[in-house]
């Protein structure tokens, strides 16, 4: 009988085309989608181990999964992806009832780890990491959507002291720009209008004699992809090439996310981050000059070892100077194995790194309100992505610049854009040009031209 898998997926963007990837290999081998977990006959929870808090909520999310395991001994519950590599050995002691624990480039393997695992009582570990794996050649099951991703770089040789992610996604490896351009076809052959370029350092992409800004050119020229986005460059290799390149070709969506992680040179170079908080600032601030429809995002950390006072009041004017349309924002996290955990004791008290962690963010709201309020009155392209959770009368997409947007259909009546409702009926998809008329913190409100 067909056995049935379903995936939740935990983590970033890179963790959820890694679940298309993992859905493409395991239907190849014969497996079936399950639409819950109540269905499956095989959980994948495909996670992540950027802080602790992430961790620990899989290990709680693994508790809820064991009575049903329990039920149905014959039931397969794999662990995949990064927090897999990192804790093996907890999961392995901690939850004897999972039967696969497979690390990232372990995924062409998994029908026959979750095989094996039918057959014998102990778990099932593949932690193996390979300086080679990119699943070149090997198709991603994707969710029929607007936006599709490409991954186009897996792992990260940056090393930044705080992070985990060169230690269980192992070393840098990029996609060669031909293999990128035939899957970014294929996209736009099954109806994709969007695709998202992913990697931890996008920009410093070089296969072949083929940079990012050329990668970009190439994907560009892909037919029916009305939209190329990507995530995240590394601030460092922003030349003339590759600014031009992005300010000249109309469909690279008009964002940028910049990680600055901290507004203190010092902390940055504890960090082991190639920049100075003044490079940054020059970097965000020619991009604000010159592509000035540019939204800019980032991701900050506070509390890192030995952060004081003043290091921290140096983000927050970093953050004001910028501006930032939108930031990810963090408590510094120990993780294992890093160059911080070994050699930078984890000195900032917990009640500090709140108390900093919400002045950022009211900071950063003030930044998002203004930024979404100086687009009211302008044009913006938004490409339709579904419907406004609380109106389902109302369209909802991404603008050009990133900015989550409500399409107000009612109004472009009123004001004659057009008469008949049905007509304007905005299906996902659909690039369409609006006029924004309000805006929060987080959101724009438009009106179809
Ligand atoms: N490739 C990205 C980072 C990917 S990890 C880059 O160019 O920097 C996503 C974000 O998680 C990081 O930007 C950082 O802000 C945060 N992060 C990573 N390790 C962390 C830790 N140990 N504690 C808290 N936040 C962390
Ligand atoms: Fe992590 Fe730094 Fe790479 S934050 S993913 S080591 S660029």
């Amino acid at each position: 009988m067909t056995r049935r898998v379903y995936i939740e997926t935990y983590g970033c963007q890179m963790n959820v085309a890694d679940s298309e990837l993992m859905s493409g290999i395991l239907a190849d081998s014969g497996f079936a989608t399950a639409d819950n977990e109540r269905d499956a006959d095989v959980i994948l929870i495909n996670t992540c181990a950027i802080r602790e808090k992430a961790e620990d909520r899989i290990f709680g999310r693994l508790g809820w999964l064991k009575p049903l395991k329990m039920e149905r001994p014959e039931l397969v519950l794999g662990v995949t992806g990064c927090m897999a590599e990192h804790l093996r050995d907890q999961l392995a002691s901690k939850t004897p009832y999972v039967d696969v624990i497979a690390g990232p480039d372990a995924y062409r393997r998994l029908p026959a780890l979750i095989e094996q695992a039918t057959r014998d009582d102990s778990a099932m570990i593949d932690v193996r990491l390979d300086r080679e794996e990119l699943y070149a050649g090997q198709r991603s099951q994707r969710a029929r959507g607007v936006s599709g991703f490409v991954t186009i770089m897996r792992g990260c040789d940056k090393f930044c002291t705080f992070c985990i992610v060169p230690y269980v996604r192992g070393r840098e490896r990029s996609l060669p720009p031909d293999l990128v351009v035939s899957e970014v076809r294929e996209l736009a052959e099954q109806g994709f209008k969007e695709v998202v370029l992913l990697g931890q350092t996008v920009s410093s992409y070089a296969v072949d004699g083929v940079s990012f800004a050329e990668l970009l050119r190439r994907v560009h020229a892909v037919d029916g992809i009305e939209r190329v986005r990507f995530t995240s460059p590394y601030p460092t290799d922003f030349d003339d090439e590759l600014l031009q390149t992005l300010a000249e070709l109309p469909k690279i969506g008009r964002h940028l996310h910049l990680p600055v992680q901290s507004g203190s040179t010092r902390v940055l170079e504890d960090m082991r981050r190639q920049y100075s908080a003044e490079q940054f600032l020059e970097l965000a601030l020619r991009v604000r000059r010159e592509m000035p429809e540019f939204g800019i995002s980032t991701d900050i950390i506070v509390g890192y070892p030995g952060e004081d006072e003043q290091d921290f009041e140096k983000t927050l004017e970093l953050s004001r100077t910028v501006e930032f349309d939108s930031a990810f924002m963090f408590k510094y996290s120990e993780r294992s194995m890093t160059a911080a955990a070994r050699k930078r004791p984890d000195d900032v008290p917990e009640a500090v790194k709140s108390e900093r962690l919400s002045r950022l963010i009211a900071l950063q709201n003030e930044s998002s309100r203004k930024r979404h309020a100086r687009l009211v009155g302008q044009h913006v392209d938004v490409l339709v992505d579904g419907v406004n959770p609380r109106d389902e009368a109302q369209p909802k997409g991404r603008s050009s610049c990133f900015k989550s947007t409500m399409l107000d259909l009612s109004s472009s009546s009123r004001h004659g854009a057009a008469t008949d409702g049905a007509a304007l009926a905005l299906a996902p998809g659909q690039l369409v040009r609006a006029r924004v008329e309000g805006s929060a913190t987080h959101t724009l409100f438009a009106v179809p031209l």
